[in-house]
């Protein structure tokens, strides 16, 4: 039995700041449930609670720009000297050596809910190759075997899932055997959640003796790396630079000498990938140098006047959109930890089921608090931007229909491919408006990157139109 005591007390704490709705059903939960929801209230740090429904439930948070921002520096995708191609080789000739020698491992966030897309179940389990209807997961898997192969290295993978979609993640992961990798050399994790608001500022309830929670944003990561003993495997491994992507991208190249090489030699402790922005308001972070710290703005974030803003050549001031492509330094995500640094948080207006005060189901508009990843970028002590190439890198699967879908993903394998294949010298069959007269998959073990398709030109068939081609 629990103790009138342990309700009073909690009691007093909850009013104190003002959030005594957390107890309303009490008298009606039996002892399991009051244990359970008073675990729940003591994970609550009510002093960053009041603190968060001031600044970012109540009021909308402003999204302070500094007006005196500089466009960032940055690193095109190709050398553009001599200089610059000597610091380029170099810096490959670095991020291979770096991949063999184990420093390098591959981190995947895919704890999002993938409510656009309209899938059920992880985003990671979605079909998206245009032949072999691989999945995501079953794609970054292949590529990472890829590079362990190339690279004669064992590459980890840390995954994270939500408390949503944990179970499901990780059974997926079994019920295909690991897809090959081995089974120690995959670390499935969950990230934190945070406690849904009412516009008022009031905790919401899930149920009688339950907070209602989600997931807290892709910057959980840093906290659920440590707590999860993830951040401490890649230690003992020796492993230093962690290659950090989106679940939703599958042309990510994870292991990317150039990109690593980079980092490593220009002693950066968090990097970015950048493209140049479709159009002003793409849905996609902008960079920005403000007090000379490279800083990503979220589109959501970016005033119009600031996001249409030209420079005297009638280039986009912000003409670089990022593509949640880091190289993060392992030593730099334990600082966070061991400094107690937090990220900021951001709040959206969300619809969130929940149980009103009078134990009636509703759905209705409240806050959900997350912090984000890229957030950390200007804490770094340097960090660098490299420009990359769309049809190359990002063909992000986040709508069922339209810009960003899977149809478009799908296209976009197959244009790479093709591309990769001319290059090698292949001809590939064309309609009369340029577009690919075929669908084209390239297994991760057949080819990593253009260049490794030379070797193999001999396993080439002809390709004739209309053909569904699938090269390993
Ligand atoms: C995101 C970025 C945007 C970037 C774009 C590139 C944010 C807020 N914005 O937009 O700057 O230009 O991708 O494609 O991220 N996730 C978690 N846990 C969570 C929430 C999300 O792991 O609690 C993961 C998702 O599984 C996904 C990724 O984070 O892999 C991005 O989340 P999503 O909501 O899809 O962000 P976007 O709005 O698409």
């Amino acid at each position: 039995m629990l103790s009138r005591n342990i309700y009073e007390k909690t009691s007093k704490l909850l009013k104190k700041h003002d959030q005594e709705q957390i107890l309303a059903f009490w008298d009606k939960l039996d002892s399991d449930q009051k244990n359970r929801l008073l675990s729940q209230i003591e994970q609550l740090d009510f002093t960053k609670i009041d603190n968060w429904v001031t600044n970012f439930v109540k009021k909308a948070p402003y999204a302070s720009i500094n007006a005196d921002f500089e466009p960032v520096g940055f690193y095109k995708p190709e050398p553009e000297n001599a200089e610059q191609q000597k610091k380029y080789d170099n810096a490959v000739k670095l991020g291979k050596k770096l991949i063999s020698q184990g420093k390098a491992a591959a981190f995947v966030v895919a704890g999002g809910q993938g409510t656009r897309l309209g899938f059920d179940g992880p985003k990671g389990n979605f079909p998206i190759s245009p032949v072999r209807k691989k999945t995501l997961f079953r794609i970054f898997a292949e590529n990472i075997s890829a590079a362990s192969e190339k690279y004669k290295a064992v590459c980890p993978w840390y995954i994270m899932t939500s408390p949503l979609n944990y179970d499901q993640t990780v059974e997926i992961f079994r019920s295909n055997n690991y897809y090959g990798l081995e089974k120690e050399n995959i670390f499935i994790f969950q990230q934190g959640t945070l406690p849904n608001f009412s516009p008022e500022g009031k905790i919401l309830l899930a149920d009688k003796s339950e907070i209602a929670c989600s997931p807290d944003g892709h910057g959980g990561c840093i906290r659920a790396l440590h707590k999860s003993g993830a951040l401490e495997d890649m230690k003992k491994r020796g492993v230093e630079f962690i290659s950090y992507w989106q679940v939703d991208n599958p042309l990510i190249n994870i292991f990317d000498p150039l990109f690593i090489g980079l980092h490593a030699h220009d002693k950066a402790e968090m990097s970015s990938k950048a493209l140049r922005k479709n159009d002003p308001k793409e849905k996609i972070g902008n960079f920005c140098l403000i007090d000379g710290k490279v800083t990503i703005i979220e589109y959501s974030d970016l005033p119009d006047e600031f996001a249409a803003k030209r420079n005297p050549d009638n280039s986009l001031v912000f003409e670089l959109g990022s593509i949640a492509i880091h190289i993060i330094n392992r030593v730099f995500l334990e600082k966070f930890i061991s400094e107690d640094t937090s990220l900021p948080l951001h709040s959206a207006v969300k619809k969130i089921r929940y149980i009103d005060q009078t134990g009636r189901k509703v759905e209705s508009q409240g806050i959900k608090l997350e912090s984000f990843i890229f957030d950390a970028v200007p804490l770094a002590s340097n960090s660098i931007v490299l420009e990359t190439i769309r049809s190359e890198e990002f063909a992000p699967t986040k709508n069922a229909t339209g810009v960003d879908s899977a149809e478009s993903t799908r296209q976009m394998i197959t244009d790479r491919a093709a591309s990769w294949l001319e290059y090698a010298g292949v001809k590939i069959p064309r309609k009369h408006d340029g577009s690919v007269d075929c669908s084209i998959e390239i297994a991760p073990s057949f080819a990593l990157e253009k260049d490794d398709l030379k070797a193999k030109l001999s396993k080439i068939p002809p390709i004739k139109p209309g053909a569904k081609i699938y090269l390993e």
